[in-house]
């Protein structure tokens, strides 16, 4: 029997809330509305991580892998991601679906990046987005690619962080299945909330843990160029989720 690990992500606020770190081998799903820090959140992790010696790779599904490197390569929080790049420590995997994807192709997609993972001893990968590998399949085929992903991250023992989109206007993830094909869930959303005016903040929820104990308490997520992503306090104000599906 193989041990699961817990591996410190070096989120500042993050490590706390999930006792210490995301499961390896393990699968951790982060669903959020858009432009809520998801991106950032997985990457800081394999960029800490890498920072540690390990390998990780990014499968970029939805975003050109150049636009993801002009993005934070100007971060402080991110000084050596070119340099990672460039040796191997980080690799970006591009895969953004023009036309809709049929179960074969996805799958074809999935062994091509775990293939390279496996040859190149990666030990934490990212799918950003599984929702964009799965949108155009039958709902019965989206829960056998999800459990597909999963057989390859237990049976290669890495970290897996897969994310999920969650439409604006809406608090249901399409398709319905990944909440129930992970080991850690963690929800990122926007709130309203009343300081003086009203305005959005990003809302952090550690949903569900399979290794560790939850609290459920909303926190804040920030990001900066200096820090990335950090999780601040809880929300204490009182607030309410403005987005409802008819
Ligand atoms: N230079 C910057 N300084 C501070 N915050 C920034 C900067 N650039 C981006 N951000 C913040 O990061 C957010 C986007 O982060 P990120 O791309 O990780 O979100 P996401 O949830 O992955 O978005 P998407 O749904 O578009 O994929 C922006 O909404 C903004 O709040
Ligand atoms: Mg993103």
């Amino acid at each position: 029997m193989s041990v699961i690990e817990k591996i410190p992500t070096g989120i500042k606020g993050f490590d706390e809330i999930i006792e210490g770190g995301l499961p390896r081998p393990g699968i951790t799903y982060i669903i959020g509305h858009p432009g809520t820090g998801k991106t950032t959140l997985a990457l800081q992790i394999l960029y800490n991580r890498a920072l540690q010696g390990e390998k990780g790779m990014y499968v970029s599904l939805t975003e050109k892998k150049e636009s993801v490197i002009m993005r934070y390569k100007n971060f402080p929080a991110f000084k050596k991601l070119e340099e990672f790049i460039n040796e191997k420590k980080l690799m970006l995997f591009e895969a953004i679906p023009t036309y809709g994807l049929s179960k074969d192709m996805v799958i074809s997609l999935i062994d091509d990046a775990f293939n390279i993972a496996q040859e190149n001893g990666v030990k934490n990968i990212i799918f950003d987005t599984v929702t964009s590998l799965t949108m155009y399949l039958k709902r019965d085929e989206v829960r056998t690619i999800l459990s597909y992903i999963n057989d390859k991250i237990y049976s290669q023992k890495i970290m897996g962080i897969m994310i999920a989109e969650l439409p604006l206007y809406s608090e249901v993830v399409n398709p319905p299945n990944e909440e129930f094909m992970c080991d850690v869930l963690i929800v990122m959303d926007y709130v309203w909330i009343y300081a003086g005016a009203p305005k959005l903040d990003v809302r952090l929820i550690p949903v569900k843990s399979r290794v560790s104990r939850v609290d459920r308490r909303s926190y804040i997520a920030v990001i900066s160029p200096e820090t990335g992503i950090e999780v601040i306090g809880t929300i204490e104000t009182e607030h309410f989720t403005p987005f409802r599906q008819g």
